[in-house]
């Protein structure tokens, strides 16, 4: 299969030093994007800026804003059979851009925003039917609740709810704690494991979906 993974944060820009953005460490979607490489499927890795090295044998596209992960996402759609959408996409960026260093002097205490295209909710009209549709939700509260909105709302094959305020799962760390919920009302919660671990959970998903669709046909 052909599998498109996003990892990593975006940078939304303010001034050419300074940005927002938040703590993924785009662990989880490089253990995806290699796993899914060492299954022979042909990898695609659309990574934010992360200290990371591509896994071998895998394309990667690096990119920095959300609108940089858009058009890269949308360039590559048509490609993949499956779409991974496990970046922590910035869902708001400054209005306005500097292109000088701002002085302090001249900032003011608010900053004024804008809000960044969903990825999802694009995609959600481009993709094809045949197309496997898996995106994350992070989540500090009410997971599941959230992660059920998030699968209907980005019209979702598959979410994996990732519990952010744990310690010892989620952002930065080597190991999580994930609930893969279906479209069809499936529902799966993995103990807590290795990122390479989760990865291998979620393929043997993706795997056994391909194998009960084409039975279906
Ligand atoms: N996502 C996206 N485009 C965005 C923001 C998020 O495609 N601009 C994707 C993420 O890659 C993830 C899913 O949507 O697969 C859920 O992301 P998350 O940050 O959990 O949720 P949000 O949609 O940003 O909503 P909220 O911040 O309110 O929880």
């Amino acid at each position: 299969m052909k599998i498109l993974v996003t990892a990593g944060p975006t940078r939304e820009y303010l001034d050419p030093v300074r940005f927002l953005s938040n703590r993924s460490s785009g662990k989880m979607g490089y253990a995806i994007a290699g796993e899914a490489q060492r299954r022979g499927h042909t990898v695609h890795l659309i990574s934010g800026p992360v200290s990371l090295v591509a896994p071998a044998h895998v394309a990667c596209s690096h990119i920095c804003s959300a609108r940089d992960m858009l058009d890269a996402v949308m360039a590559h759609l048509a490609w993949a059979d499956v779409l991974v959408m496990c970046a922590a996409v910035a869902d708001w960026r400054p209005r306005r851009v500097a292109s000088q260093k701002l002085k302090k002097t001249d900032m003011q205490a608010e900053l004024a925003l804008e809000r960044t295209a969903d990825i999802l909710e694009a995609v959600k009209c481009k993709r094809r039917s045949n197309q496997l549709i898996i995106g994350f939700a992070a989540e500090t509260h009410d997971i599941l609740k959230y992660a059920k909105k998030k699968l209907v709302h980005k019209g979702l094959d598959l979410i994996v709810a990732n519990d952010i305020s744990r310690k010892d799962a989620g952002f930065g760390v080597d190991t999580n704690a994930v609930t893969l919920l279906d479209k069809k009302g499936g529902q799966w919660e993995l103990p807590l494991q290795s990122k390479n671990n989760a990865a291998r959970s979620i393929l043997d998903w993706v795997t056994r979906y391909f194998d009960q669709t084409s039975q279906l046909r």
